[in-house]
């Protein structure tokens, strides 16, 4: 079979693969603590799931508008007000099958064959994968661990050039936890204004802050308002990723022409999706406060526990749910005779050997380290971390 050569780029994603390996694992009998996958482990508001019963069970399987349910639009842009202080109306959203269909659908619409994106690393999986697709090319622009995983505006500039069109910025960052702070956000913005570049501002995880400071998107630093994208979804915030809701606000041009490309490929995002996310939205958002201090208890644990393991290395998360450490020290070592040389065969002994599941930095472009997902019980937590040392302890040089 002849496949497209955009689709024979294309590699699954190393996250999933790893969260299935361990569900196929746990299904054997065998005990796996899986701190792999971004996966919220607290309950999705009752509202949302009542919403959702609700609309079920009163017989609503019809097609929905492409664009999403007006009163859905209508939360999302509130949603948005309330978070970012920024002014927008319903016609500039768009309800979308989970934050990655936005993504996708962002890239697919703006860049082709010849053009460049922007992509500071580390970074979540998807993004170069995704742009892949279109035919353009990610251009990779490294953050450092000594700037605390921040990607500067001075590195940024150094890798624009004619090609460039778009550039992804994830703050909080999966999987760093790094947020930007707003002289940098300001900084950025002046360029991607200069350059007339199209943001596309991932701001998934803009509710799960848990740094002192209030969370600023980059979208409201940006002159021209019709060169922006701000992305977020139900999947960390309400602890529904199954459900696959997302959304994007933006430029009324850009807004429609993804939405005329969901029409023709997916028709709409389902019903019941909708209706919890509107719930989600509408409700009581209280119960947020409480999961950012157990994220934030979650995240000192975490660190002080890898901290105590000899030679590993991090930067404290800011937001989200995600440790990266630096595994560097234990490469070039021997495991029972048999040599560990990268992060990703060292993730994959932790599999196999100890029983611990963690995704390897070259998933995110950031070989030599490894992310820790805290998204999981305290208990899972202690027994993948006691793990991941008493597996260490047995290498050999
Ligand atoms: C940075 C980032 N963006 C987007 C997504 C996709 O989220 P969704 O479940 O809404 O598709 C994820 C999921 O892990 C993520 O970490």
């Amino acid at each position: 079979m002849k496949f497209t050569s955009r689709t024979r780029r294309i590699k699954t994603s190393a996250t999933l693969a790893i969260s299935s390996t361990a569900h196929r694992m746990q299904l054997r009998g065998i005990d796996v603590a899986n701190l792999s996958i971004g996966q919220p482990d607290f309950s999705p508001p009752q509202g949302a799931l009542d919403a959702a019963r609700a609309y079920i069970m009163e017989g609503h399987f019809g097609y929905l508008p492409p664009q999403g349910l007006l009163e859905l639009r209508k939360s999302v842009a509130r949603h948005i007000g309330q978070l970012f202080g920024l002014t927008v109306g319903p016609s500039h959203v768009l309800i979308t099958t989970g934050a990655k269909q936005a993504i996708s659908l962002a890239f697919q619409v703006l860049v082709e064959e010849g053009d460049e994106v922007l992509i500071p690393t580390p970074a979540w999986v998807s993004y170069a994968q995704l742009v892949l697709l279109t035919g353009a090319r990610p251009v990779f622009v490294p953050a450092s661990m000594e700037d605390g995983f921040v990607i500067t505006a001075q590195a940024i500039e150094a890798k624009i050039t004619k090609r460039t069109r778009a550039i992804i910025i994830n703050s909080p960052n999966n999987p760093t936890g790094a947020i930007i702070p707003p002289e940098e956000l300001d900084a950025i913005a002046r360029l991607i204004d200069q350059y007339k570049l199209v943001l596309i501002s991932d701001d998934i995880y803009a509710s799960l802050n848990f740094s002192d400071s209030r969370i600023e998107s980059i979208v409201k630093y940006i002159h021209d308002q019709d060169r922006i994208l701000s992305i977020g979804g139900a999947s960390k915030t309400y602890a529904m990723p199954g459900l696959r809701l997302g959304w994007v606000v933006g430029g009324l041009k850009l807004i429609e022409r993804m939405r005329d490309v969901l029409s023709q490929t997916v028709s709409c995002v389902s019903g019941p999706a909708q209706y919890a996310a509107m719930a989600a939205l509408q409700g009581p958002q209280d119960f947020l406060d409480d999961v950012i201090q157990t994220y934030k208890k979650r995240a000192g644990h975490v660190c002080h526990r890898l901290r105590s393991i000899p030679g590993i290395h991090l930067v404290e998360p800011k937001g989200a749910f995600y440790v990266l450490a630096s595994f560097e020290h234990y490469l070039n070592t021997y495991y029972k005779g048999q040599s560990i040389a990268s992060t990703s065969e060292l993730a994959n002994f932790l599999l196999t050997e100890a029983h611990v599941a963690v995704t390897p930095g070259e998933a995110f472009h950031a070989p030599g380290f490894i992310r820790i997902s805290f998204a999981t019980s305290d208990d899972v937590i202690d027994k993948g971390l006691d793990r991941i040392a008493g597996f260490l302890s047995e290498l050999t040089r």
